[in-house]
């Protein structure tokens, strides 16, 4: 059961947050995928609020191949949805059930396993992580502290929550409408009908968080931007057919290296740099030279843009023609690529990559015209990712720690390069991210 049939009125917006989109696809997809394809799991129940049958529909085709799916409208209330769940079901039978929020997007196939095979020895399973704060028990008054728990003992719940099917309907039975809008965990709904069960503690995740307030979407955006959360499935291999990639500013470092590596795979490459007549900052060029790689070779599935210039000085020092070069080649570059690599990509269902740096969210002293364009690369890549998902391009951004380049060797000479990240760790983030069914990913390359 994923429980989707919420208002989020803690979230503050006119759409479920479970609808939000987390890197180019509903949060609720994201359990919702990790259930489908998860081979102890026979069938899934949807729950939803009214009026989102239709979008919430969408969803679910897309993953009905793996095993039956179906919609249930929810109630005023999580128990009440619960409810309404397992009146769905039907039947009541001996089988094990589990409930997952819909806004707990990193659901792993671990914890989903731990569930499963937990019932075996328990009436019931709860899914929890360590308390990371003390935590206080009020008194009555709300006013004042009653007792501290022993730390040791407590734990933060999290979901799935396990049940056998027969066991929780029967509790169910002895809940009226006040009751359900007093239990916010069916756990207690069990124990509200029969305290001596036994709930068994499978361990979740750090990364299994909720999703309830804005601030929670950034937290999760950077969990799976880290490369932490699930890492997306690839939908084909891309790899296998013979793919054609545009790559901007191969001259050198981490454009030559990715270049190479694609070229390794068995890719067929182009590269472009102000040697052979293509500057970024001219859209005329790029186009030109996006029009000749497609015809030359029928198809255009990537284009990455590594130009970028990094001069060092303090702002006020700096020569307006240098701080007129960084924003132009940095920032309107990767502008004139993006607008010039849509038609190619959209044909394709392609995929950008545009170049960031570590300096985008932390801006450094001696290079702030450059942390400011790289930051704004960012902004990009998210804003491109929202407009062209409909379009099925993925976007992504590559934020590498410092690299050994010529670029950097030039600005820092007297740097030691021996702790600095190599090109081709960049090159294979590009390959994995190609892979993946995930649009405006920050990816950090450390
Ligand atoms: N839920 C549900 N039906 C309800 C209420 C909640 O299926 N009537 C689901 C939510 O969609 C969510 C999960 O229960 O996946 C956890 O609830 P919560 O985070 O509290 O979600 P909301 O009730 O939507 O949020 P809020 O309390 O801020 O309104």
């Amino acid at each position: 059961m994923v429980l989707a049939g919420g208002s989020g009125l803690r979230f503050s917006a006119a759409l479920p947050k479970q609808f939000h989109n987390l890197a180019g696809r509903p949060i609720v997809e994201y359990a919702i995928e990790t259930m489908a394809r998860n081979e102890g799991i026979d069938r899934i129940y949807v729950v939803y609020p009214e009026g989102y049958a239709e979008l919430l529909g969408k969803v679910i085709a897309k993953y009905r191949h793996f095993k039956s799916i179906e919609l249930v409208k929810g109630g005023s209330s999580r128990a009440a949805s619960t409810r309404a769940a397992l009146d769905a079901i039907g039947t009541v039978s001996r089988r094990k059930v589990l409930f997952h929020d819909a806004v707990r997007p990193f659901l792993t196939d671990e914890i989903l396993e731990r569930c499963i095979t937990g019932l075996d020895a328990y009436d019931s399973v709860d899914t929890v992580v360590p308390a990371v704060d003390t935590v206080v028990k009020l008194d009555e008054s709300l006013q004042c502290l009653d007792s501290i728990p022993n730390r040791a003992q407590l734990r933060r719940g999290q979901t799935p929550q396990g049940f056998w099917l027969d066991q929780l309907s029967q509790a169910y039975e002895g809940v009226d409408d006040e009751g359900l809008n007093r239990f916010t965990d069916d756990c207690g709904v069990l124990l509200s009908r029969f305290p001596d069960a036994r709930i068994g503690a499978v361990a979740g995740g750090d990364d299994n968080i909720k999703i309830t307030t804005p601030t929670d979407m950034f937290l999760a955006e950077q969990i799976l931007f880290a490369g932490v959360g699930p890492q997306g499935h690839p939908v084909i291999d891309r790899i296998r057919y013979k793919a054609v990639a545009a790559v901007f500013g191969a001259t050198s470092g981490l454009g030559l290296a990715s270049a190479e590596r694609l070229q390794e795979l068995g890719w067929t490459v182009e590269s472009a740099s102000r040697a052979n007549g293509v500057d970024v900052r001219d859209p005329a060029q790029v186009e030109a030279f996006l029009q000749g790689v497609h015809e030359r070779h029928g198809r255009i599935d990537l284009v990455a843009n590594f130009s970028g210039v990094l001069h060092v000085g303090k702002l006020v020092a700096m020569e307006q023609q240098k701080l007129e070069e960084t924003l132009g080649v940095n920032l309107m570059g990767s502008i004139n690529v993006s607008r010039a690599a849509h038609t190619h990509l959209s044909a394709t269902k392609g995929h950008l990559v545009l170049i960031s740096s570590s300096s985008y969210y932390r801006g450094r002293g001696d290079t702030a015209a450059y942390s400011a364009s790289k930051a704004a690369v960012v902004n990009l890549t998210q804003a491109l990712a929202d407009e062209w998902a409909a379009d099925g391009v993925t976007v992504s951004c590559i934020v590498p720690r410092r690299a050994d380049t010529p670029m950097r060797r030039n600005a820092f000479p007297d740097e030691d390069q021996s702790g600095n990240l190599s090109p081709n760790a960049v090159a294979d983030a590009i390959v994995d991210l190609h892979n993946r069914q995930q649009t405006g990913i920050i990816k950090h390359v450390y």
